[in-house]
């Protein structure tokens, strides 16, 4: 403020709005032993970064962990609490595997919950194949930060980001603050 930090009636004090339309940004985490070793080439990670930067996400990082619930927790962790991503997307480890642990480790770290996404990924992908009834993947937030997990293969992972990447800025922007308005598109 001016003139020696009186005011006046009629001066408005000014903030800077937050930047709205800065771009979201996102992390890619690939569970699966068998990339961790080596004895696979983890193609679903890459692609799921691909089509997010495609949406117009910032992809910061892309993070390859063995199926071990420690980990995949400490990770998540990092990236929502320190890295503050909007967006965390898991592919594998979602199944019946006695290895599978992704949904666990995803629940362990959530303050809330977020199950209408995943009930989307798995309605929708039950009109591609029943077998996506066996995908126990999970949906929710940790602060400000959503995490979802989508099953191991390409093929899930191209077919459960078609279902919510047209639903999921509105979502973030609201968890960031940016967005207040439901009105419908
Ligand atoms: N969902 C979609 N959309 N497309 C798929 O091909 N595969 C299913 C299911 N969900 C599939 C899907 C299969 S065969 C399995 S075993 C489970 O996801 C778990 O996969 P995951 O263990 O790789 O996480």
């Amino acid at each position: 403020v001016e003139h020696g930090g009186e005011l006046h009636a009629g001066m408005e004090l000014t903030v800077e709005p937050p930047p709205v339309d800065a771009p979201l940004r996102a992390a890619v985490m690939t569970l699966s032993d068998k990339g961790f070793a080596g004895e696979r080439v983890d193609t679903s990670g890459p692609r799921a970064a691909q089509l997010l930067s495609e949406a117009g996400y910032d992809v910061e990082e892309l993070v390859l962990l063995p199926d071990a619930q420690k980990k995949i927790e400490r990770e998540l962790i990092r990236l929502a609490d320190s890295r503050q991503v909007d967006l965390i997307i898991t592919t594998g480890g979602t199944g019946f595997s006695l290895r599978d642990v992704t949904p666990e480790a995803t629940l362990a770290v959530a303050t809330r919950t977020a199950p209408g996404i995943a009930e989307a990924i798995r309605a929708e992908s039950l009109k591609i194949t029943p077998r996506a009834m066996l995908s126990r993947g999970a949906s929710v937030l940790r602060n400000k930060t959503l995490i979802v997990n989508l099953p191991g293969s390409t093929k899930a992972v191209e077919e459960g980001l078609a279902v919510i990447l047209p639903q999921l800025e509105h979502g973030l922007r609201i968890l960031k603050g940016t967005a207040h308005d439901c009105a419908r598109k």
